[in-house]
């Protein structure tokens, strides 16, 4: 899979998420389902957008015992998705369990990528709440390394540490990444932000984008646009 535009279906029933596809008519984006809508309609939604012919990004963020999160991810595996992912602070063992638990039995699998330290945890928070002295891109860095080391895929990072993720873990090392907005759009509650343009300037692999597409007049044109600026 090359560079691409993966679509944040924030959505919370099947209705709305199929009410947005449609506007697509033979297009068929990369597709992400987040806990919000996956836990309102449950695996069938999966199948369902699969079975229209959409990749999917299975954005469900596992974080338990080795054991537990192995079980987990093999029933995932079923779900035929194209990526999965985890938080990476579940150690790595976690993940090479997880890994595990993914692979099917002729030995395919769908990619697994670790979210590193959430956008929304910042260095007063590491410290105060987790006790976690280190400065946060270090932090962010290790984890990546981490998972790397375990056989995962790539990442989840803010734009802004796409670069230095693959100075670090190697240029194949994938980096998804969020937080991307117009150069004449609105930022809404994201902090640290870029256009599909520079993400793809600094070495995003995937783009990660929800409301400059889901809450715009025309979501088609505003996904094309990011696909012309992000792919070319
Ligand atoms: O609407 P917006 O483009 O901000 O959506 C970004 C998507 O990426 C959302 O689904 C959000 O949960 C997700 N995300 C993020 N920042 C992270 C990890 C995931 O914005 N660090």
């Amino acid at each position: 899979m090359g560079r691409d535009v993966i679509v944040a279906c924030d959505f919370s029933s099947k209705e709305e998420v199929f009410k947005f596809l449609d506007k697509f008519e033979g297009k068929k984006p990369f597709v992400k389902i987040g806990m919000e809508l996956f836990y309102a309609e449950g695996p069938e939604i999966v199948r369902e957008i699969k079975k229209r012919g959409h990749k999917i990004f299975l954005d469900l963020k596992l974080h338990d015992i080795p054991n537990t999160v192995k079980k987990s991810m093999s029933v995932l595996s079923n779900l035929d998705v194209d990526i999965t992912n985890l938080h990476a602070g579940g150690t790595k063992r976690m993940m090479e369990a997880a890994l595990e638990g993914l692979t099917r039995a002729d030995g395919t699998r769908p990619l697994l990528i670790a979210v590193t330290q959430l956008t929304s945890t910042d260095q007063e928070s590491m410290e105060n709440d987790l006790l976690i002295k280190e400065p946060i891109d270090k932090v962010v860095m290790h984890y990546a390394k981490n998972a790397a080391d375990a056989g995962l895929d790539g990442v989840v990072c803010s734009p802004l540490e796409a670069g230095k993720v693959h100075e670090t873990c190697g240029e194949k090392f994938l980096t998804i990444t969020p937080g991307v907005r117009f150069a004449d759009g609105d930022i809404g509650d994201q902090k640290r932000v870029m256009t599909p343009a520079e993400a793809k300037k600094i070495g995003s692999d995937y783009i990660v984008v929800g409301r400059p597409i889901t809450a715009a007049a025309d979501p088609v044109a505003a996904y094309e646009r990011c696909l012309a600026e992000f792919v070319g």
